[in-house]
């Protein structure tokens, strides 16, 4: 496994995968590390598509809306390194801030048609433009066949969809399944700032969205549904950010759920931010 740390050894690294090979697809897995089993179920993906697969490590400061939330954000880049090396990545791009805004942060801008308004949009003031501009960024410095993103950032996995098509890249965007742990919690970066009996405890997201779905096989009004599933919450040590019941495509709010239609949450337990959701379809679809 290769190790790149700035453009210069990426550049090395790329040209002769393309060199030896004229037929090779590379793959991108953009991660932020303090990678776990749901970063690894991307990397499997992309293992089956692609002969040679880059997984790019970088904690981007534009998308941090909150100091605190950078400054607690997980780094444990060993381990990391480790991990992929077990799952047989071929390169890791792990460059500084300099390498990936060498001119400092430069105006940008990107019309999403209105996908980032509304839940993360509202909540994180700034976030998919920081987004938007780190993976535009790393699609310029890799300039993958295919790039993979988890589908438990809905919103994100709507974004950079509609970026790779505003930009008219060449690059097929993929979205993988959430992992999960056994006990059925989202796997997450944040995770690892959970004691093991709040990690059990966050149960509940998943259960309650899992009611949610089930209580829609006989009641379709998304406020009854919303309603149903923020009763979970009530008197536990988890505090509800927002639930939100929107088209899959669209990402607006629906007021009646059908196939086509997504419920995304965000839960606080304590100051960390946890996020999942799940599709109808699961329940809804004949
Ligand atoms: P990060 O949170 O590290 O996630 C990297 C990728 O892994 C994202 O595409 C995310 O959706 C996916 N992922 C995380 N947990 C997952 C799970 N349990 N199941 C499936 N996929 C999962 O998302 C980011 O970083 C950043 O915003 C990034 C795209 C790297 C841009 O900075």
């Amino acid at each position: 496994m290769i190790i790149a740390k700035n453009q210069k050894a990426v550049d090395t690294a790329l040209a002769k995968i393309r060199q030896q090979d004229e037929k090779a697809k590379i793959g991108l897995v953009m991660t932020m590390g303090a990678l776990h089993g749901g970063h690894m179920t991307l990397i499997a993906e992309a293992k089956k598509k692609c002969t040679h697969v880059i997984c790019s490590i970088f904690v981007n400061p534009a998308q941090f809306n909150n100091p605190n939330d950078l400054a607690t954000y997980p780094r444990t880049l060993e381990s990391d390194l480790n991990l992929l090396e077990d799952h047989n990545c071929d390169l890791v791009y792990a460059p500084d801030v300099d390498t990936v805004y060498p001119k400092g942060e430069q105006p940008y801008h990107i019309d999403l048609e209105g996908l980032d308004e509304g839940m993360e949009g509202t909540f994180r003031p700034g976030h998919f433009k920081g987004v938007c501009m780190v993976v535009e960024r790393f699609f310029e410095m890799t300039k993958p066949d295919y790039a993979y993103f988890g589908k438990k950032d809905y919103q994100q996995l709507a974004i950079v969809r509609k970026l790779t098509a505003i930009r008219q890249l060449p690059i097929e965007i993929i979205g993988v399944s959430i992992a999960r742990a056994e006990n059925g919690l989202a796997m997450s970066s944040r995770n690892q700032l959970l004691t093991d009996a709040e990690k059990e405890e966050a149960r509940l997201i998943s259960y309650a969205l899992r009611q949610g779905l089930d209580f829609a096989i006989h009641n379709r009004s998304a406020e009854q549904i919303q309603e149903h599933i923020l009763s979970h919450f009530e008197e536990t040590q988890f505090e509800v950010e927002y639930v939100a019941i929107v088209h899959n495509d669209t990402l607006k709010p629906v007021d009646h759920v059908d196939d086509n239609t997504t419920v995304c949450i965000v839960v606080y337990c304590r100051t960390v931010r946890l996020l999942d959701n799940m599709q109808f379809a699961d329940t809804l679809r004949p």
